[in-house]
């Protein structure tokens, strides 16, 4: 990726073959990690650049914010995001291949609290069941969320899905970047909940 052509972190899926492999994007097998909704890219840009051996492919449905995120990998010069303009729903399903991510991140996933729009959320078993099948054994999902009743019921997602184990809070999340969003609730003191969860088995 040549700095400062604002292009070329972003991933046309029109142009690629599919499955996604690391081999194909990142031109080696490094681990695939993959961020659903990455708003304007803060946690990606810096988590990518305190761990150059992995591969990132963040996801974003809002054109603008996606390009926002893919404009500020490149100012990082960071070769190892790929910012991908589709929904988290089909890169999950159509776009990668069973037990090929090494971890997933979602942060601060639209709370939709209205009862009328819960439906809406993407936390829901089917979603949670195919994260579980994209991870690799040992493979970590890392959840974030200031909506606590939202919260509540990933927790509850996450415990019913067998393939997955919850992981140590502390340790899971030691070193991971803050995300647009947490630095705004941060300053508004807002209490933020974290979840992790591990794939379990071979
Ligand atoms: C509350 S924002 C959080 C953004 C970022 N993760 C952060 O913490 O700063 C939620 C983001 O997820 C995106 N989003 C919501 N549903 C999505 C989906 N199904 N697929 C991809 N992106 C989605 C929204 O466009 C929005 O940018």
């Amino acid at each position: 990726m040549g700095a400062g052509d604002k292009a070329s972190a972003v991933l046309d899926l029109g142009a690629v073959g599919l499955p996604l492999r690391a081999e194909d994007l990142f031109g080696d097998a490094r681990p695939l990690e993959v961020e659903l909704g990455c708003g304007k890219g803060r946690f990606a840009v810096e988590w990518a650049a305190a761990h150059p051996e992995i591969g990132l492919l963040t996801v974003e449905r809002a054109r603008v914010y996606l390009e926002q995120a893919a404009a500020r990998a490149v100012r990082r010069g960071l070769a190892n995001v790929r910012a991908v303009h589709t929904t988290a729903e089909d890169l999950l399903f159509r776009c990668l291949a069973d037990g090929s991510v090494a971890a997933v991140h979602v942060y601060f996933p639209d709370p939709w609290p209205k009862k009328r729009h819960l439906k809406r959320r993407f936390f829901r078993p089917e979603n949670v069941a195919r994260i579980a099948e994209v991870l690799r054994p040992d493979g970590l999902l890392r959840v974030k969320s200031d909506h606590a009743g939202y919260a509540a019921s990933i927790a509850e997602l996450l415990a019913a899905e067998p393939r997955l184990a919850a992981a140590p809070i502390e340790e899971s999340f030691a070193g991971v970047p803050e995300s647009n969003f947490e630095v705004k609730y941060g300053r508004e003191g807002r209490v933020v909940a974290r979840l992790a969860s591990r794939r379990i088995g071979g």
